[in-house]
């Protein structure tokens, strides 16, 4: 049986959290002289520290309630919240299947926590066999699923995630930072059925908003207190909240760029199929393909003397690049380059 609060470390139970002017005081109206604000300027106030606008949106967009709405100065600080919330440093371990993305690691040697790292099938799919002797093991508190996985791009099999749903009495989180990108559905529509789920998204790929840091978590009403109770007071800026606001209210714009973004998904596989340099190109569900090519690490190199910048993968997937998605005419400046390295 699910029990939250087994699970959380027991000075996050007890914490009495930072309680600002305004949340003591949450009307609109009124002279300010509570926060020790400059009363000059238009910056000088505050922000929201529950993002009710921002959440509000997300509500509406994703059918999800604001009660089960996080949201973060990315989702590299929900992670970091998750590490601090749910694991007892030097006691608790953590679980991911790799290749995946590294901030699942360094989050857990800031926080003094062992990650175990299972390794995915030779076609990155989850190898459920290897994680059974894991799913019992009492101080495994969180699992990181990361659907589409960086950098294999990937999803995972729904029956595998269900799996772990259904055996894993820890919290499952699920990184779903890639799947505006994705014909698969969230699996936010677990979240009723799964207390332990916690679903993270994120508006610095399909949103375009890398620079305004917004993440978003959305799981239990109990999970969304907890984070609330341990993130940093202000943790998202006016600005930052303003521009995800105006940003999500367009949805035209969001899915302009989505198709432009996707159709040059398809023409650049069409392009990198053509080049004999390229050996393999990975199933990608994300806005990046992930291809295996005879020299890694040379071939990195050329293109960064042509200043074509791709992420050299090699050290996770043998001789892998990653290529992420560019507009029109950058995608067409790298596949110069790599012709013009194909024939030399
Ligand atoms: C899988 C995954 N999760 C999370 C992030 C970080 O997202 P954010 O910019 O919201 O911190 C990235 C960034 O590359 C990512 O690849």
């Amino acid at each position: 049986m699910f029990n939250l609060k087994t699970l959380v470390r027991p000075n996050i139970l007890a914490l009495k959290p930072y309680s600002s002017a305004r949340d003591e005081f949450k009307g609109s109206e009124g002279v300010f002289l509570d926060a020790n604000e400059n009363p000059f300027g238009t910056l000088n106030r505050y922000p929201d520290s529950y993002h009710k606008e921002l959440k509000t949106v997300l509500s509406t967009n994703n059918n999800i309630p604001v009660e089960n709405i996080f949201t973060g100065n990315g989702s590299d600080e929900i992670i970091d919240l998750l590490y601090r919330v749910f694991c007892n440093p030097g006691k608790d371990k953590t679980l991911t299947f790799t290749p995946t993305f590294g901030m699942y690691q360094v989050a857990a040697d800031i926080n003094d926590v062992e990650l175990i790292k299972l390794p995915l099938h030779d076609d990155f799919q989850i190898n459920t066999e290897a994680l059974k002797p894991y799913l019992s093991a009492e101080n495994v508190k969180l699992i990181f699923i990361c659907s589409p996985n960086n950098p294999t791009g990937n999803c995972f099999q729904e029956e595998d995630v269900a799996f772990i749903l259904n055996n894993f009495n820890g919290i499952v989180v699920i990184d779903e930072a890639y799947i505006d990108f994705s014909s698969t559905d969230s699996f936010a529509k677990y979240l009723e059925n799964y207390p332990n789920l916690i679903v993270m998204q994120t508006l610095s790929k399909a949103w375009s908003l890398a620079a305004a840091r917004i993440g978003i978590a959305f799981a239990s009403q109990d999970i969304i207190q907890l984070l609330n109770n341990v993130k940093m007071p202000y943790n998202v800026s006016k600005l930052n909240q303003k521009a995800a606001v105006e940003a999500l209210k367009d949805t035209k714009t969001f899915e302009a760029n989505k198709k432009v973004i996707l159709e040059q998904k398809t023409k650049l596989k069409s392009a990198l199929k053509g080049l004999d340099i390229v050996k393999k190109i990975y199933p990608s569900d994300a806005n990046f393909w992930l291809i295996e090519v005879e020299d890694a690490n040379g071939l990195y190199e050329e293109l960064v003397a042509q200043k074509v910048i791709t992420r050299n993968r090699n050290s996770l997937v043998k001789n892998s690049i990653r290529i992420t998605v560019g507009t029109p005419a950058e995608n067409e400046i790298l596949i110069k380059a790599l012709l013009a390295i194909s024939k030399s």
